[in-house]
């Protein structure tokens, strides 16, 4: 009997392991990871086990060949055998690193949708790691806090994919995504809310903006009125870099209608109810001599628009030329640009220039703005569609 027990414990020596399960390249911070003790020959009921671990106070299981923890450091293990006290040596230690946990970046595409497009949601958690389901919410305005949010489609187990379909998507709306895994299930935070855009109409909630065009000199101050199915009403704004703050942070809200302070400044511009999103408008400012006077909501087909071109004055500028991604057009007359029935392929970055520069002035050339053209929207059953939303 000494003769055996010797035996396995020379063959045994060295060959302990400490392996971790899930073997996830990155394990964070409150998430529970299960160290297994593993002897190759064998390893059956005659073994018991000894642990090193990072946390001196309590080993959860000291005896057993698996144990848990969710406490960084190395750890490493013995087995003994039961009945002989004849011992493996340590095993190489395991490195067990947390990280904190990850917020994902949570991406639209496309930012701006017509009536029926579809729009990919695409969730990521850097670095990368294995494992992962994903979950998806809608975030629903709360006037009084942010956002509230819910889950798309009321899935609670998540996807395994990182993106996500809105089909018919209609109206302006925000999203957030989070990550988890594990039993039970370790969630990463939120990612920010990120909006999909629609220039739209919505009769629930609608912005107007004055005056009434995309671009604005950057000293004019401007009006922004929400109308709709609601009487409590939220303008929002996100700025170039995607921060967003409502009128309170940079105007003053009088009922349903935020004046700016005296300078405006360029950002997606939008309202929100308890219930709705509005259409919303990419408002940009300028410190130039000249500006594009162009629609802030999309042209629907076959419907006519004209673009104008505006001194800093606010006069109308009359000897002009228009641009189209960056090509002139031929068809600039009187310092308007009228398109009669536009079609999809009028879409487009859109500039004017003045042609001879009155006294004093120099940058005759405005900034571009993007014109969008819509489909009927009549031809969208969007209440069947955003049912499916929810
Ligand atoms: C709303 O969000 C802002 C920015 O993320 C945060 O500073 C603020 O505390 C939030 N307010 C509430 C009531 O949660
Ligand atoms: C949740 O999503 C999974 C995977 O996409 C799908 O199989 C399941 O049917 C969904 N559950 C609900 C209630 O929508
Ligand atoms: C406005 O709200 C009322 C009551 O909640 C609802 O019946 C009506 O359909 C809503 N109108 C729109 C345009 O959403
Ligand atoms: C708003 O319009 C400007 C100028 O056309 C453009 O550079 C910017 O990307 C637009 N912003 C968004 C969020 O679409």
């Amino acid at each position: 009997v000494k003769c055996s027990h010797y035996f396995i414990n020379l063959i045994t020596i060295n060959s302990v392991q400490a392996v971790v399960k899930p073997n996830w390249p990155e394990i964070y911070s409150g998430e529970t990871i299960t160290l297994t003790c593993g002897i190759e020959e064998g390893g059956g009921s005659e073994w018991e086990y000894e642990w090193r671990t990072p946390d001196y106070y309590t080993p959860p299981n000291p005896r057993g060949s698996m144990m848990t923890s969710s406490v960084r450091g190395d750890y490493s293990c013995k087995g003994r055998l039961k009945d002989g006290g004849s011992t493996t040596e340590w095993s190489d230690a395991f490195t067990v690193k947390t990280s904190d946990v990850p917020q994902p970046v949570l991406t639209v595409s496309p930012s701006w949708t017509s009536p029926g497009d579809s729009v990919t949601l695409t969730c990521s958690v850097e670095p990368p790691s294995a494992g992962w389901r994903f979950f998806w919410y809608q975030a629903v305005p709360e006037l009084s806090l942010n956002y509230t949010y819910e889950l798309l489609a009321g899935n609670t187990t998540g996807t395994e994919q990182d993106s996500y379909i809105l089909h018919g998507q209609t109206h302006t709306a925000g999203y957030v995504c989070r990550a988890g895994r594990g039993d039970p299930v370790f969630y990463t935070l939120y990612s920010d809310v990120m909006f999909v855009w629609s220039g739209g109409v919505n009769p629930a909630a609608s912005l107007t903006v004055s005056p009434h065009r995309l671009q604005h000199f950057s000293t004019e101050s401007l009006s922004l009125s929400c109308e709709g199915n609601s009487t409590e009403w939220r303008l929002m704004k996100a700025d170039e870099s995607g921060f967003m703050s409502s009128c309170s942070y940079w105007g003053q809200m009088t009922g349903s209608t935020c004046n700016t302070d005296t300078r405006a400044s360029s950002g997606v511009y939008w309202c929100e109810s308890a219930t709705q999103s509005s259409n919303a408008a990419n408002i940009t400012t300028h410190s130039g001599d000249v500006i594009l006077v162009s629609p802030v909501r999309p042209v629907t087909e076959g419907h006519s628009v004209t673009l104008g071109c505006m001194l800093r004055t606010k006069e109308h500028l009359d000897n002009v030329d228009f641009y189209k991604n960056d090509k002139l057009l031929p068809n600039g007359v009187g310092g308007e640009l009228l398109i009669s029935a536009v079609t999809k392929s009028d879409e487009g970055f859109y500039k004017c220039r003045g042609r001879n520069s009155p006294p004093g002035l120099e940058t005759l050339t405005s900034a571009e703005s993007w014109l969008s053209v819509e489909r009927e929207y009549e031809s969208f059953p969007s209440d069947i569609r955003l049912i499916s939303l929810k």
